[in-house]
């Protein structure tokens, strides 16, 4: 039902951009969305350079030894596990290929090394958590293999395509077709009912506002009876799967979430996580969430940590404990940096 579609035949529908109508804001006359992260990436601009931050700090994983999980909530009680999942289609190029990816800002005695030369493939079909301590370079790897940032030095391929050797109309179109964003600020536009959030990435692709595909995905999240509400009007929760479906209704290569439960309670974020595991296990999406939590973590095939700009280890089939333990060796500087190395 939710299979990936053709997307040859979309792909053909795909005119010059929509022309704005009174009751529909085009592209340039989108309503004011205070509180709106300069990062809105299906904007024509991407928020290059901007100071990512971290919030929150890094949770001290050390002093809670007994993480909650979600496993209280009845639908998380059976955690998903590796072998009942279908293998991602062997062969063919991987969704996306960092290759020496470098990335730093400020000069002179200011200069931060982002990223230290990361090279990492994502199979197709894979769901891939990205965790790390608080200024590891995770929001700045999310950024640069998503085309929101460029990279200092590096490639980043997205099929077979360089992201990297692309001007920014040309990112900004592959942003609206072949990408899918989430993040931890939905982001959702107010003054849109929950369609019309969920049609947003069509329409800035200059496509057929197709509400076919709308409903089909918001029934996928579980909202269909919603549609015609105002983001004000939902949960958290709500709104964070009315922004899933949103970044799923383009049939993305891949779907990229930056601490997309970091504004959650436990129970509505186990909501969020099963339904992007749904989304790779029936519908054969792929996807690279960034998470601090060991928890979010372990709904992934495959969690990939950062420590300082560098890749420092792989976790399969990962369990919260095991995600919790290699954060805590992560967090003591001195063996992070052995494990870098
Ligand atoms: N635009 C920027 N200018 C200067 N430093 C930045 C900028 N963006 C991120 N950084 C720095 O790069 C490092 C990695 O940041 P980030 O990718 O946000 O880490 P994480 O998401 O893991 O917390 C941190 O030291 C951060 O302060
Ligand atoms: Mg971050």
């Amino acid at each position: 039902m939710f299979g990936r579609g053709k997307r040859g035949d979309r792909r053909a529908n795909t005119g010059p951009a929509a022309s704005p109508r009174p009751d529909r804001p085009g592209p340039h006359h989108l309503p004011p969305h205070p509180g709106e992260p300069a990062a809105f990436p299906y904007a024509a601009a991407p928020a290059a350079g901007a100071h990512h931050g971290h919030p929150q700090g890094g949770p001290d994983y050390s002093a809670h030894p007994g993480h909650p999980t979600y496993a209280d909530h009845p639908a998380h009680a059976v955690h998903p596990v590796q072998p009942t999942r279908p293998a991602p289609a062997a062969g063919g190029a991987p969704a996306v290929r960092l290759e020496g990816v470098v990335k730093t800002y400020g000069s002179g005695a200011e200069t931060v090394h982002a990223l230290r030369g990361v090279d990492l493939q994502i199979p197709k079909g894979t769901f891939t958590a990205v965790m790390g301590p608080s200024g590891s370079g995770k929001s700045t790897f999310l950024h640069c293999a998503a085309g929101l940032d460029k990279p200092g030095s590096g490639r980043v391929l997205l099929g077979d395509d360089d992201l990297t050797a692309m001007n920014e109309n040309q990112l900004t179109r592959l942003r609206r077709t072949r990408l899918g964003f989430v993040f931890q600020a939905f982001n959702l536009l107010p003054s849109l009912t929950v369609e019309k959030n969920v049609l947003l990435p069509l329409r800035l692709a200059g496509e057929r506002a197709d509400r076919r595909r709308a409903a089909e995905v918001l029934a996928m999240v579980g909202l269909h009876e919603h549609a015609n509400r105002r983001p004000a009007q939902l949960s958290g929760g709500q709104q964070q799967r009315v922004a899933i479906a949103r970044a799923l209704v383009t049939r993305p290569d891949v779907l990229f979430a930056d601490e997309p439960t970091g504004a959650l309670d436990t129970t509505t974020a186990g909501d969020v996580l099963s339904l992007l595991r749904r989304s790779v296990d029936e519908s054969g999406a792929t996807i690279v969430m960034v998470t601090h939590d060991p928890v979010a973590a372990s709904y992934a095939d495959r969690v990939v940590f950062l420590a300082a700009g560098h890749l420092a280890g792989h976790l399969h089939a990962p369990t919260p404990e095991a995600v919790a333990a290699r954060m805590v060796a992560l967090s003591q500087p001195a063996r992070a940096q052995g494990r870098a190395a």
